[in-house]
């Protein structure tokens, strides 16, 4: 069987194109129009991004077929809708995966895994303490399962490092300034429990989210979620650890073990943001406003970046309810 080759994705595509070309469904919903007539309402993706769609005609027939996570082969033409590129659809067959290259349509990371747990494990191979030390061997570099699925499990399914790699991308970026503000407030905060924090707190998204094709939540990630399900890794490793002999000095101490776990339960900051209590130490609070400062200038950042407002605003951002300032492009010596 010959695969079907991608020609046309897009990010090259521009208003008033015309457009042959497969894709894969992000999203798929029927919708009702004004008139009453319904239509689908779509998202498809490739390697390069992704495009809102709308298919006027045939809706019943295709409904059941063009779901989530398929690959379709469009036929159909680009334009603009209040400011966006939106393909309208003509046509559209639901394609076999073996007639395409699944790589063609994932997201691709510009991140090097490898490097990016090397440096990782940098941080780990710092640590004094000898009972935050092993729990911190014990996950990152010694359970070849977690290690693999942080190599490849993004942050998040929309918000931020939505894309392979991108959760690895934002533990070690976080580590970096973790390990500033450990010096600069040397004598309040303790740096491996802070180290903790940052590893653990969203680990357990290796699991509560799916990401072998579009990114969606696991059953567990649904009913359990990362926060509980990072206080239930933590349990485990640690009774594992004590179950080893010569792993640890002794018993991991009581108050040590709970400490790791507040800094998973509080790092969402609010009980209506998810987290059950609130951060209640300093290492809890640095992590949480760490957490919170690292989602949000990639998940700004990106916006920024995928904008295609002419001039220097950009369109109204519906998460954050404000316009953002992407100004002229400056050059670093021009701001010094
Ligand atoms: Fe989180
Ligand atoms: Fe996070």
């Amino acid at each position: 069987m010959i695969s079907i080759t991608k020609s046309q994705f897009v990010k090259s595509l521009k208003d008033k194109d015309t457009v042959q070309s497969p894709f894969l469904i992000k999203f798929s919903a029927v919708a009702t129009g004004k008139n009453g007539k319904a239509y689908m309402n779509l998202v498809l993706m490739d390697s390069s991004g992704e495009i809102e769609a709308r298919l006027w005609d045939d809706v019943a027939q295709h409904a059941g077929q063009a779901v989530r996570d398929a690959f379709v082969m469009v036929d159909g033409r680009v334009q603009s809708y209040q400011g966006r590129l939106q393909l309208v659809i003509s046509k559209m067959q639901v394609l076999r995966e073996d007639q395409v290259q699944v790589e063609e349509y994932l997201p691709k990371s510009h991140l090097n895994a490898d490097v990016l747990h090397r440096e990782l494990l940098g941080y780990v191979e710092s640590m004094k303490d000898p009972y935050y030390k092993a729990l911190a061997e014990a996950v990152l570099r010694d359970d070849a399962d977690i290690v693999q699925r942080m190599k490849r499990a993004p942050a998040a399914k929309t918000m931020h490092h939505a894309y392979p790699v991108g959760l690895l991308e934002h533990v070690v970026s976080i580590t970096k300034v973790l390990d500033f503000l450990a010096s600069h407030y040397e004598s309040s905060l303790n740096r491996d429990l802070l180290f903790l924090g940052g590893f653990f707190h969203d680990i357990a998204k290796i699991w509560e989210l799916s990401y072998e094709r579009v990114t969606d939540y696991t059953m567990e990630g649904k009913l359990v979620g990362h926060i509980v399900m990072g206080v239930e890794l933590v349990d485990r490793k640690i009774r594992e650890l004590e179950s080893q002999p010569g792993r640890l000095p002794g018993l991991f101490p009581e108050e040590k073990k709970l400490l790791v776990k507040h800094l998973i339960l509080a790092h969402h900051g609010k009980m209506e943001y998810g987290s059950p209590v609130l951060p209640q130490c300093l290492e809890a609070l640095v992590v949480h406003y760490i957490d919170d400062l690292d989602s949000k200038m990639n998940a700004i950042g990106k916006f920024m970046e995928a904008d295609q407002n002419p001039g220097p605003w950009t369109l109204l951002n519906r998460h954050y309810e404000r316009f953002f300032y992407k100004g002229e492009p400056r050059s670093v010596s021009e701001t010094l």
